[in-house]
């Protein structure tokens, strides 16, 4: 579904993604992980269209980042590390103006609202203004927006962050529903996240990716029985 090669970003002097080069397999869940400033949110902000490659390119079902960018903003969506939602409006307009983007229907679009704020357990706080929802509840909205569109490849960069333990469960059994329907690549820093939810997953270090596998086979590769110790060892250049 996506195929990536040799993908580059630089800052000035500051290499923040090195050649990445991976293959990303339709309908499976990839856990892109490593510690802060790996280059993780880079690699998915180039992915998504929101930022330009240095060097090097991609494909995504097919087309071109770097030719056919319109066509993948067509079947991407996103749930950005810093939530995109406006704060002065209501869940349910925040739904219905991300809608509206997508959709002239006015009917298709309150189904959709409908649809996924029942689905996100989002219907209680539809009539709030979204800046005042709980952390938690604004990444629930920010996935549910990221849905509307019902994309082919969804990025969800650090989905659960912040968290507390019943809202990231429930939010796990989501994203599991998903996996049926889309290709997902996420990022977390919560190592039993990664192992609950991804078929494989690549380890960044220092913008370089430097290793890809199930948790079963980087575990196998360190030598280690727990998974958090194998990404300490890999994600601290201990390998
Ligand atoms: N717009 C920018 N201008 C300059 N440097 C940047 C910019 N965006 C990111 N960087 C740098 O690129 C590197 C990679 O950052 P990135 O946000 O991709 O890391 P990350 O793996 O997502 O980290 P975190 O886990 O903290 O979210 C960092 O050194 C960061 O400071
Ligand atoms: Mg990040």
């Amino acid at each position: 579904m996506i195929s990536i090669k040799n993908l580059t970003k630089k800052f000035k002097d500051l290499c923040a993604v090195d050649s990445l080069s991976l293959d990303i397999y339709e309908g499976e869940i990839f856990a892109l992980l490593g510690v802060n400033g790996a280059g993780k949110t880079t690699t998915i902000r180039m992915l998504s269209c929101i930022s330009r490659p240095t060097s090097g390119n991609a494909e995504i079902d097919g087309f071109s980042l770097k030719k056919q960018s319109a066509k993948i903003k067509e079947i991407i969506n996103i749930s950005p590390q810093e939530t995109a939602i406006a704060g002065n409006l209501t869940v349910r307009e925040n739904m219905e103006f991300i809608a509206s983007l997508y959709y002239k229907d006015k009917k298709i679009i309150e189904e959709k609202v409908k649809a996924l704020l029942k689905d996100f357990s989002l219907e209680d706080v539809a009539k709030k203004k979204a800046k005042l929802l709980s952390g938690g509840m604004q990444r629930r909205l920010s996935i549910a927006m990221a849905l509307v569109s019902a994309p082919k490849v969804l990025f969800l960069d650090e989905p659960t962050l912040g968290l507390d333990v019943i809202a990231r469960k429930e939010l796990w059994k989501q994203i599991e529903e998903l996996k049926k329907k889309m290709t997902i690549i996420l990022t977390t820093h919560y190592m039993e996240e990664a192992e609950a939810l991804a078929d494989r997953i690549g380890i960044m270090v220092k913008g370089k990716l430097v290793e890809v596998g199930t948790v079963a086979e980087l575990k196998a590769k360190t030598g280690e029985e727990k998974f958090e110790d194998a990404f300490i060892k890999i994600a601290g250049g201990k390998l």
